[in-house]
């Protein structure tokens, strides 16, 4: 089928394989030396993560649980206010637990941000993120991304999980799109 938005591959699938495999090996080392009574959290944020999620699961060698949340923005269809909807909250009780938020990417951070205060409020153990993709200079806040994939520039991107429209998430590789 021709993808005729398709522009440029950013990252392929080889790329995107080596980085989750070094996000994994930084996580593993840390969440090693310091293993809760409990296993770590992964909280995938719907539903973009879902692809990365998947991945880097299967890449990290410490126990782990899962659980997901699913947010939308007030603001337009492609960029965020900042005002947050919960969805779809977590199932589980993060108090006391250690929980790494694990997201596709990042554009002005608010999503996140909003997010982190949310959560940080259930009183959890420690609460990282760890974002495959990071539009750095259209970031609005300092967020605390302790695990980064890539820092991307501030191209509109699909695969690996991200859409346009609900479009592309199955690319197995990061493209840029003709808008
Ligand atoms: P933020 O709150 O501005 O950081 O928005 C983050 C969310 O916007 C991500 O979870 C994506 O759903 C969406 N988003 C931002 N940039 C892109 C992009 O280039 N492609 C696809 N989705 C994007």
């Amino acid at each position: 089928m021709e993808r005729p938005e398709i522009d440029n591959v950013i990252y392929t699938e080889e790329q995107i394989r080596a980085k989750v495999g070094e996000l994994a090996r930084q996580i593993t080392e840390d969440y090693e030396k310091d293993a809760g009574e409990r296993p770590l959290l992964l909280v995938g944020i719907l539903k973009g993560a879902f692809i990365f999620l998947a991945d880097i699961a299967r890449q990290l060698e410490v126990p782990l649980e899962f659980d997901f949340m699913a947010v939308s923005s007030y603001g337009s269809a492609t960029k965020t206010s900042g005002v947050v909807r919960i969805l779809k909250d977590l199932d589980t009780d993060i108090t006391g637990r250690h929980v790494l938020l694990i997201e596709d990417i990042i554009d002005t951070g608010l999503t996140l941000n909003y997010l982190m205060g949310n959560l940080r409020a259930r009183g959890p153990a420690s609460l990282e993120i760890c974002a495959f993709l990071n539009k750095r200079v259209t970031n609005k806040v300092d967020l605390p991304i302790k695990y980064e994939g890539f820092s991307i520039p501030d191209v509109f991107v699909v695969g690996y999980g991200l859409d346009a429209a609900e479009n592309y998430r199955n690319l197995p590789y990061i493209a840029s799109i003709k808008r």
